[in-house]
């Protein structure tokens, strides 16, 4: 079972192969009592940019980059380190740093909801 590290909790977390990086982001937000998806608002159709989180080691262990994260990933100005944890699939081995504040990562609310 791949193992994820959520930086800066140091935080371990088993997930089933296949999980999506946000599902067990979720996970370690309730361990440690903390929001880190605030921005979680566009259910996965990289509108926001609120789950992105860095890659530290082993961004082989995670599915390719969709067209549409790459996009909204260039839009935002993200550099190769980050994805989408929404669409982010855990195969293997990783380290995750969840950016302080994530909520505060993407596009706002009020921009968001007037995108079509
Ligand atoms: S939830 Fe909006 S881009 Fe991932």
């Amino acid at each position: 079972m791949p193992q994820v590290i959520f930086l800066p909790y140091d935080l371990r977390l088993d997930v089933p192969r296949g999980t999506s990086l946000l599902a067990a982001a979720d996970e370690v937000a309730e361990m440690v009592d903390d929001d880190f998806f605030l921005g979680e608002l566009c259910e996965g159709r990289h509108e926001c940019g609120n789950c992105c989180v860095e890659i530290v080691e082993g961004a082989d262990a995670l599915s390719p980059m969709t067209d549409s994260e790459r996009r909204l990933l260039a839009e935002l100005g993200r550099g190769p380190d980050t994805r989408a944890a929404c669409t982010a699939r855990i195969c293997g081995d990783l380290t995750v740093r969840i950016p302080n504040p994530v909520r505060h990562a993407g596009r706002d609310r009020a921009q968001m909801q007037s995108h079509p």
